[in-house]
């Protein structure tokens, strides 16, 4: 039976704060956290939290006593795991899914009568949101399973936690990204030292909460989670394929995003943690690796020696932080990783244009297997919203940014997000960013209407002032627009030699396999006896294009 101060999930903090002060013999005040722990502002108020979290947080020793570990194991109890978003939480999921299997949960796709539901989900826009609540409806109408003990992980964790733990009857669990204090290895974790809250790493125990009737939360932010030591991360063995998490969090405060206040400030994983799983998928025989993080390219490994170059933003490009010195940067991992597999394709997402460093697109021109496709989110080609969105640059300095790339990679594929309809929007300010997609030529775009949230800095400044109809044309006309360009782009392949990487089977007529190209197009080419295995590279020729798909002839088997 556990105790009564760990049934009551949602009174965890204030309790560790309790157990710890026992043994405190600090004079200094003792400090009180909020009942569903602390946010992104407890960390930006203070410099030195950090010294606070130590001061609350127990040890091991405190709170050992209070655990019965059996409690936290699985049995081959049933999780189902859902995930909504990026490719991000994609990658969250598979680090649940370890630490839950690790636990002895086993994985099971039948919703309605799993043990556990597990919902990974997105806050970035309203629709995002909407989606899960429909489904947290759905999940309790149709499960079978009257025990069954439903998650909420991920944005919606941090953002929303007061809605969904006032949802009693759909939602049994909240847990966040993170926690505050020094990671424990994942080995001690699973020897059941359980030194204390932490989001993910705290979720058997949570579900026990759960199990023991009441509600539990952990939604606290960490100065320095990384998951660098829960493997694997995100790997699809059938095309060789593979996800790593590099960094997490965003330091940027877009006005309109809420990205940062729901996966805290940017925190970037060891060097050498990332290149030691790169080997082990080379040797495994990954071919294609996608290195993920909210700011990707805004790496910074600070465990490491100061690197030469201090200062890698773009020049002229803004940040609302000081600039960040010291350290291993994008470049230094990129170099790293290119040289520790040569024959694996690497690919990154997603960026922001400020940390384009000239040396970075020089080391991506110099190594084949970096390919040359760049993910260049422009949200706007129109100054004034550029300047409400608070992005630190101006179409000027965007375009010359391209040139600057397009001069060093001349075949670069680059790829955009756009937002239609943000606050302030004048028609002339989409007229300017329909122009800045025709004149920059991007082979594909992401397009989002504009939609207010909360805690944002736009969400306290600006009117959400341009109808919802006018976001719709404008996204249309976004879309359409990238779609003209993208088709010109691809049509200009025809007749050139192109190496794709193999991952599926067509669905329409299974003589034909696809795959990518280096630039990252979908390639469709026949494949009749099977040459090329998923996770081989092939020599095509592109015979046919549309504005998303290309058409080729195989060559042969290749080697990059
Ligand atoms: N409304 C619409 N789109 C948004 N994005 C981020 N926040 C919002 C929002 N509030 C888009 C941006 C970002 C992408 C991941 O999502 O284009 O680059
Ligand atoms: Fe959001 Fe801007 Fe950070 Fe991207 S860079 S996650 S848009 S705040």
């Amino acid at each position: 039976m556990l105790r009564q101060w760990w049934l009551r999930g949602a009174t965890a903090c204030s309790q560790f704060s309790r157990a710890h002060s026992g043994c405190n013999t600090s004079s200094k005040p003792k400090r009180s956290i909020p009942e569903d722990g602390l946010q992104l502002s407890d960390f930006i108020k203070e410099g030195t939290k950090k010294q606070r979290m130590k001061q609350i947080i127990p040890s091991i020793e405190d709170t050992k006593e209070y655990l019965n570990p059996e409690d936290l194991r699985g049995n081959g109890r049933t999780v189902c795991y859902v995930t909504y978003g990026c490719q991000m939480n994609v990658s969250d999921m598979e680090i649940v899914r370890s630490i839950m299997t690790q636990y002895g949960f086993v994985e099971s796709e039948k919703r309605e009568k799993a043990d556990v539901v597990l919902l990974m989900t997105c806050s970035i826009r309203d629709g995002a949101e909407k989606k899960v609540w429909n489904q947290l409806k759905l999940i309790r109408s149709n499960s079978v399973n009257k025990s069954q003990i439903v998650g909420v992980l991920g944005c919606m964790a941090e953002r929303v936690r007061h809605d969904l733990l006032a949802k009693r009857n759909l939602v049994n669990i909240v847990a966040g990204y993170c926690r505050c204090r020094p990671r424990p290895s994942l080995q001690e974790h699973l020897n059941f030292n359980f030194p204390g809250p932490d989001s993910y790493r705290d979720l058997p125990r949570l579900v026990a909460v759960a199990a023991g009737g009441s509600n539990a939360i952990n939604v606290q932010l960490s100065l320095d989670e990384t998951y660098a030591d829960v493997q694997p991360i995100r790997v699809d063995a059938a095309t060789k394929t593979a996800f790593i998490s590099i960094m997490r969090g965003c330091d940027n405060m877009c006005t309109y995003c809420v990205v940062p206040f729901t996966r805290g400030r940017e925190r970037s994983r060891p060097i050498e943690s990332i290149v030691d799983e790169v080997r082990r998928l080379r040797d495994d025989g990954y071919k294609q690796i996608t290195l993920l993080g909210q700011n990707v390219n805004s790496y910074r490994d600070l465990t490491m020696s100061p690197s030469t170059s201090s200062e890698d933003r773009v020049p002229g490009f803004k940040t609302v932080y000081k600039p960040k010195t010291g350290g291993l940067t994008f470049t230094s991992l990129l170099e790293q990783v290119s040289d520790a597999a040569p024959e694996v394709r690497f690919r990154f997402t997603s960026p922001h244009p400020k940390d384009f460093p000239m040396q970075l697109i020089e080391l991506i021109a110099s190594r084949p297997n970096l390919c040359k496709q760049l993910h260049l989110p422009a949200q706007s080609g129109d100054d004034d919203t550029l300047e409400r969105m608070g992005r630190g640059y101006t179409r000027d300095l965007y375009l010359r940014l391209v040139d600057d790339i397009r001069k060093i990679l001349p075949n670069v594929f680059l790829t955009s997000d756009f937002i239609a309809g943000f606050c302030g929007e004048t028609e002339q300010a989409h007229q300017n960013t329909l122009s800045l997609i025709r004149q920059v030529g991007y082979s594909f775009c992401f397009v989002f209407p504009y939609s207010m949230r909360g805690k944002t800095r736009a969400h306290h400044r600006l009117a959400d002032d341009v109808p919802e109809e006018v976001k719709a044309q404008r996204h249309l006309d976004l879309t359409t627009v990238f779609r003209e360009e993208a088709l010109k782009l691809n049509q200009a392949l025809v007749g050139t030699e192109q190496i794709v990487l193999r991952e599926g089977t067509s669905r329409r007529d299974a003589t034909y396999s696809y795959g990518r190209i280096d630039g990252g197009v979908k390639t469709v080419f026949p494949n009749p006896e099977d040459i090329v295995k998923p996770g081989q590279y092939a020599k095509v020729l592109i015979t046919e294009a549309n504005s998303q798909t290309l058409r080729a002839h195989l060559i042969g088997e290749a080697n990059i």
